[in-house]
């Protein structure tokens, strides 16, 4: 195996209310600061209001760009990057979903570059660190808040894909669950779905390491205990943490160790049918769980026992298949679609999809080798 590095320079700070110090932290690296956000959830929650009067407090100066909506495409990261640039930045704050922290992450990442927000995405190599990135999550999902990559959609060439580089880390993370206590059930399922495949993609994952595997089993119990809790009782804070502590261990982990099939094939569903992230990842995962189990048993079974399936009287194999049984209920339980025909999935678009998903780098980290067969294995049982 070839010699494995674990790095993430990013300071965790995590507390009930440790929002607070957002003034604080942002002052550390300048004057003035790009507040990035969606439309409405921020404003709505007072959290938009709050971090500019913390930023203010402070004594910074607050530029806002509030209209990241849906997941992001170029034009709104190009548009973020010429509002810094015209207000002179010092430092970019993500307040949100992953959609905001990815778009508050690309403008941090290219602001100091000279390049279109296109060429970048398109390969034109990242040059530099960047403008420093504060990653404030509102929900417990991505991760976005501890990893190295953005994902956004460039609907000119119809691609939906991450840009990564080691410059990209925020330099702080205000991990605090009670930012997510709002979040209404089903942006936690959806949100949920994908920090629960996150980890698991992750743990099962060719790239793993103790390390990860360390994080990710700690995630897979923490989701597992507490996902069906956060989508019911969304005011519930214990359950509200065990969320967004155990996305934040997954996006620790997917870094180094990459995600899998799900996420592979996840991005051209998505973007194809507009089918959100987390859904898609949820709706994928006991799909691609039942068709690997065999290729890493010790760890899908592994999954099986952290997700509370009792071991007793069942070998090593079965708990691997209980593992995408049990993931199978947890997604009808918070209402993921467990189908793709409903989203308009058809199968005339199957051999684009199934080229784009095997261009994916997640999908060459899967424990079980996929070629074109296996999309479509996965494809025809989903739908
Ligand atoms: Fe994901």
């Amino acid at each position: 195996m070839a010699t494995q590095r674990f790095c993430i320079p990013t300071e965790i700070v995590q507390d009930v209310g440790c929002f607070a110090q957002l003034g604080t932290v942002a002052k550390r690296y300048g004057e003035r600061a790009l507040l990035v956000c969606g439309r409405h959830a921020m404003r709505a929650s007072g959290a938009l209001e709050r971090a500019q009067t913390l930023l203010q407090q402070a004594g910074m100066t607050v530029c806002l760009y509030d209209r990241v909506s849906g997941e992001p495409v170029l034009a709104l990261v190009e548009e973020a990057r010429a509002l810094a640039r015209t207000e002179q930045c010092h430092v970019i704050v993500g307040l949100g979903g992953g959609s905001a922290m990815d778009v508050a992450k690309a403008v941090a990442g290219l602001l100091p570059l000279s390049g279109s927000v296109a060429e970048y995405h398109a390969g034109r190599r990242l040059e530099g660190p960047g403008v420093p990135f504060i990653a404030v999550p509102t929900t417990a999902g991505t991760g976005a808040e501890v990893s190295n990559n953005a994902v956004l959609t460039d609907p000119v060439r119809g691609i939906k894909t991450s840009i990564r580089s080691d410059g990209w880390y925020a330099r702080v993370a205000l991990v605090d669950p009670e930012l997510t206590l709002g979040v209404p059930p089903g942006v936690t399922a959806a949100s949920g779905a994908d920090a629960l495949c996150q980890a698991i993609e992750a743990y099962v994952s060719i790239g793993a390491m103790p390390i990860t595997d360390a994080l990710c089993q700690e995630a897979i119990r923490l989701i597992g205990r507490s996902l069906r809790r956060a989508y019911a009782h969304g005011d519930d804070l214990a359950a509200r943490s065990d969320m967004l502590y155990g996305s934040l261990m997954a996006g620790m982990s997917l870094t180094t160790a990459r995600l899998g099939a799900v996420h592979g094939m996840a991005h051209p569903l998505g973007y194809r049918y507009n089918i959100p992230h987390g859904v898609v990842c949820g709706l994928l995962l006991p799909y691609v769980m039942a068709y690997n189990a065999d290729y890493a048993v010790g760890k899908y079974a592994r999954v099986a026992e952290l997700l509370g399936v009792d071991a007793r009287g069942r070998n090593e194999r079965e708990m691997a298949q209980h593992a995408a049984e049990s993931v199978r209920e947890l997604m009808r339980e918070i209402g993921i679609p467990l189908h793709l025909r409903p989203f308009g999935v058809s199968q005339a678009d199957w051999p684009a999809i199934v080229a784009e998903s095997l261009a994916s780098s997640s999908l060459r980290h899967n424990p079980r080798p996929f070629q074109e067969a296996d999309v479509q294995a996965i494809l025809e049982e989903a739908m």
